[in-house]
């Protein structure tokens, strides 16, 4: 008897939570989705100050917003990465920063984020942009394609090892005589 209860309170319970889930999901929108990814993405990252779900949102409203390079990566219908690429200012010349890039920790390492990062040079390449800055662990990065920006002397406007702060060309030689201080999108809060 007991087992038969034990077993209709799990079933009783799963269909509660699946009910629960599916009446949540219907009320939520594709920004809503994407800022669950990143939070999800950076919740056990150590650098993180667990706030990049609340940047996206910021972004997403911002002058800095560009639709075409907000790009996901969808599994079964289901968006389990995200990439948003805003532009900055380098001296008079408009770059792009790629903040955030995030895919949900189960999806990691399956060469999801690589191909959102590609995707998304092939994107702003397209759209006529010159290149590209971010911050964040080199041993990834370089892997992309992204050097020190130090390289061309474009500057971080805050204190950052040289390794963790990188660029890339989107065109062989686009970035020449692009240098200066990176002005970020004031919703950053630099
Ligand atoms: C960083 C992150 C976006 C990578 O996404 P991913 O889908 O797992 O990466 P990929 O599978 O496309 O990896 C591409 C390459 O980088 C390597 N790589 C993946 N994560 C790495 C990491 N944290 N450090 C160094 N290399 C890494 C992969 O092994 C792969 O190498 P290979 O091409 O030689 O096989 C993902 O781990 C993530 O969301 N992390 C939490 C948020 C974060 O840190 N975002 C980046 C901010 S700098």
């Amino acid at each position: 008897m007991n087992v038969i209860f034990g077993v209709a309170f799990f079933i009783l319970g799963s269909l509660a939570v699946y009910v629960f889930q599916r009446k949540r999901f219907a009320k939520m929108t594709e920004e809503d989705f994407v800022c669950e990814v990143v939070q999800k993405a950076f919740a056990r990252e150590k650098l993180s100050d667990h706030n990049e779900h609340n940047l996206v949102k910021a972004l997403l409203k911002s002058d800095a917003f560009i639709k075409d390079l907000s790009l996901t990566a969808k599994f079964k219908g289901m968006i389990v990465g995200y990439i948003l690429f805003t532009k900055v200012k380098v001296g008079d010349e408009t770059l792009l920063a790629l903040a955030p890039l995030a895919v949900l920790p189960k999806f990691q390492k399956k060469g999801i984020g690589k191909s959102l990062v590609e995707k998304g040079h092939a994107v702003a390449k397209k759209l006529g942009y010159k290149g590209v800055v971010v911050l964040g662990h080199p041993e990834y990065y370089t892997k992309l394609g992204y050097l020190p920006a130090s390289k061309w002397g474009i500057k971080a406007p805050f204190e950052v090892a040289d390794e963790n702060f990188m660029a890339i060309e989107l065109v062989p030689g686009a970035l020449t005589g692009v240098s200066g201080v990176v002005e970020y999108a004031k919703e950053f809060g630099l």
